[in-house]
């Protein structure tokens, strides 16, 4: 088997073949003669796409209704002749300084009422028509200039929708927010009933009445906050339809805009949004804040695939090196780039990018990597970006290549939105922590999975893991307790199916929606104080949580040996119908965790699970005629492994076994079984 192989066009359908390799570039920071040498050293690099124009309207548009498109038309002729593909911004995402000095009434508002003001970035409100009138003229220039240029191959519609500016209290957004939730609840009747009203004197006569969640001296409606959340990310997707629509209506060229599937950002459900994209697009940078940052990154990576569908994402945007926001900005070490990058790819995308191309050295991101550093071509950083370059194009016959497995994982932000908020049993229970620690145990145990949205169709998968699942409607559990009937097996974990959509509770015994299907009934929550913990008699150690929980069918197969609950069951196993649930009413160590999961696993069939040492991440991508087994070996050691094929990286025949190297990546190339 040798290394060259036909490299397919890539089904992002951005006109390159093979994988993309890019970044967003600022030509408006430099000067022409440095335009010149940055094309020369994009070709170097093995750059296809690059994103430009992403804040360009003072450039574009300096004063009000004159446009200038003589610099725009030169850097996208100038990347077009050198074969690199142009991905458009429609540079609406920071408004100019004289927009907002005409209309200072587009500035957002936060939850204290005061005012943000221009200087940084993205300083609009997602419902001021005045920003929106204006953007949509840029828009429509912007589109009738460049619709049918050959050199654009992707509209990128704004940037980062929501990162700032997601949540505006101002009176304009209030008069929005009315709007929709009249839209949905038709009534002020059904709104009273849903936002339970009737507590603390909150009854609304009318709909003027009503304000944003603004801060209160006392906790606020639970479900006034929760449909603030959905008013707000649907503002913003409205937004995006906007200019989508100016762009359909003459250009055919693929729309997208770029996600923030993170940690540190809940505000848009991009459930919603990722069906109106012609190409699921993700920014992702590595965040030291948490305690395993890569691990993050896979779960972003596997959301994003979720979003696409299965089919292969792009991802927007991520790091060479150090970002410049966050409290301490670590440099990457050698070929933690490579391997951050390999792991997207891994994981579905078929592209990857990054923030940016050359190192601002004004402004605030003056800090932050690139692939072309302060320091230039003589360092690490270039050298890695340029040896990635070659071994992207290299990969050229993985794109289309897809993630297969059958376990799926729910993912859902309006539970996110709702399981964070005031006066719960525990400030110490955050809904992406343990979505984090669950998909982290699975990672733990070489199982691949799939995320889902609740309510998704689970027809086709063996196993379902429900994590923290507070929020929950009946039909979306009812989804859950059907696929188990049916034979499918659940792993569900405390803290969920307890409200419904409109974060009412379901009385009767936790974990309400899952009740039936766990066959237990909770009756009260025992939260545990940070850095306690209680032995269990299956060896494990329970922390975060604990419920006083009564056995209706199911069987305990862990009990609490100390604490307030001695005897009472923590890890319970139900079957129903001719499917198993297992119901996790604690927060189990990892280890633990990683057995019960591994258990579930075994039992349901599930087939996506690879043998893993400690630290090792094995994800498979099936071709039409071949598999790609992506080995990631994040550990300070070299790892042997039994993985036979052809390395694309190393580009060596592995015949029994390989070794992966410490901090390496191997892409084992192997021949599909025909049967
Ligand atoms: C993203 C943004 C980029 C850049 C980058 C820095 O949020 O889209 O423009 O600011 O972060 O990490």
């Amino acid at each position: 088997m040798n290394s060259t192989e036909a490299h397919r066009p890539s089904p992002l359908g951005l006109g390159t073949d093979g994988l993309v390799f890019g970044c967003d570039y600022n030509p408006e920071q430099w000067g022409k003669e440095v335009w010149r040498e940055d094309v020369r050293l994009m070709r170097e690099a093995g750059v296809n796409l690059v994103a430009i124009n992403i804040f360009g309207w003072s450039h574009i548009e300096p004063r009000r209704g004159e446009f200038h498109f003589d610099d725009l038309d030169e850097i996208i002729a100038l990347l077009h002749e050198n074969g690199i593909g142009v991905n458009l911004g429609t540079g609406t995402s920071s408004p100019p300084p004289w927009l907002t000095t005409l209309h200072p009434e587009m500035l957002p508002q936060v939850s204290d009422g005061t005012t943000r003001w221009p200087g940084g970035r993205q300083a609009w409100c997602p419902s001021s028509p005045v920003f929106r009138e204006h953007a949509m003229t840029l828009v429509r220039a912007t589109v009738k200039r460049y619709g049918s240029n050959p050199a654009v191959v992707l509209w990128h519609v704004s940037n980062e929708l929501g990162c700032h500016n997601a949540l505006c209290y101002c009176d304009v957004s209030a008069a929005a927010f009315r709007v929709w939730l009249e839209r949905h609840y038709t009534s002020i009747e059904a709104l009273n009933e849903a936002w339970g009203t009737a507590f603390w004197s909150q009854h609304y006569a009318q709909w003027s009445e009503i304000l944003p969640p603004r801060d209160t001296l006392s906790f606020i409606n639970p479900s006034q906050q929760l449909d603030f959340f959905r008013f707000s990310s649907d503002e913003l997707l409205d937004y995006f339809r906007a200019e989508a629509e100016i762009i359909r209506s003459s250009s055919t060229i693929p729309v997208t805009t770029n996600f923030m599937v993170t940690a540190h950002i809940k505000t848009q459900d991009y459930w919603r949004w990722a069906p109106e994209m012609d190409i699921v697009a993700n920014d992702h940078y590595l965040d030291h804040r948490l305690s395993v940052p890569h691990r993050e990154l896979s779960f972003s990576a596997d959301a994003t695939r979720g979003l696409a569908d299965g089919k292969p994402w792009l991802l927007m945007e991520h790091s060479t090196s150090a970002v410049n926001w966050q409290p301490r900005n670590r440099a990457k070490a050698p070929g933690e780039m490579m391997r951050n990058s390999l792991t997207h790819v891994a994981r579905g995308a078929d592209g990857v990018c990054f923030f940016q191309w050359r190192a601002s050295v004004k402004g605030t991101e003056k800090f932050h990597s690139a692939m072309l550093p302060h320091s230039g071509t003589d360092s690490r950083v270039w050298r890695e970006v340029v040896e990635l370059g070659a071994l992207m194009h290299r990969l050229g016959e993985v794109a289309g290549s897809v993630v297969r497995s059958d376990i799926a994982f729910v993912f859902s932000w309006e539970a996110w939105w709702a399981t964070d908020q005031e006066a719960h049993p525990s400030t110490d229970l955050h809904y992406l922590e343990q979505v984090h620690q669950t998909y982290e145990a699975l990672l733990a145990i070489g199982a691949t999975v799939t995320i889902v949205a609740p309510g998704a169709d689970l027809t086709g998968y063996r196993l379902v893991v429900v994590p923290s699942l507070y929020l929950v409607s009946d039909s979306d559990a009812r989804v859950v307790t059907d696929f188990v009937a049916n034979g499918g097996h659940a792993v569900i974990t405390f803290f969920s199916g307890i409200v419904d959509e409109h974060d009412e509770v379901r009385p009767g015994g936790y974990p309400g929606a899952f009740r039936a299907v766990t066959g237990i009934s909770s009756e009260e929550f025992y939260p545990i104080a940070p850095h306690d913990s209680v032995a269990l008699s299956d060896g494990g150690t329970a922390s975060l949580w604990t419920e006083l929980l009564h056995l209706e069918g199911a069987e305990s197969t862990a009990t609490y040996l100390e604490g307030p609950l001695i005897g009472v069951s923590a890890v319970t196993r139900n079957v129903f119908g001719k499917g198993v649930a297992r119901y996790l009413a604690t927060s189990l160590d990892s280890i633990a965790l990683a057995e019960e999961l591994h258990r579930a696993v075994s039992e349901s069939g599930a087939v996506a699970v690879a043998p893993v040492t400690a630290g090792v991440e094995v994800v498979r991508r099936s071709g039409a005629e071949h598999d790609y087994v992506f080995v990631i070996n994040h550990t300070n050691s070299d790892v042997e492994h039994s993985i036979a094929g052809y390395d694309l990286v190393t580009e060596i025949d592995i015949v029994t076994r390989g070794v992966v190297a410490s901090g390496g990546v191997q892409i084992v190339r192997q021949k599909k079984e025909t049967s």
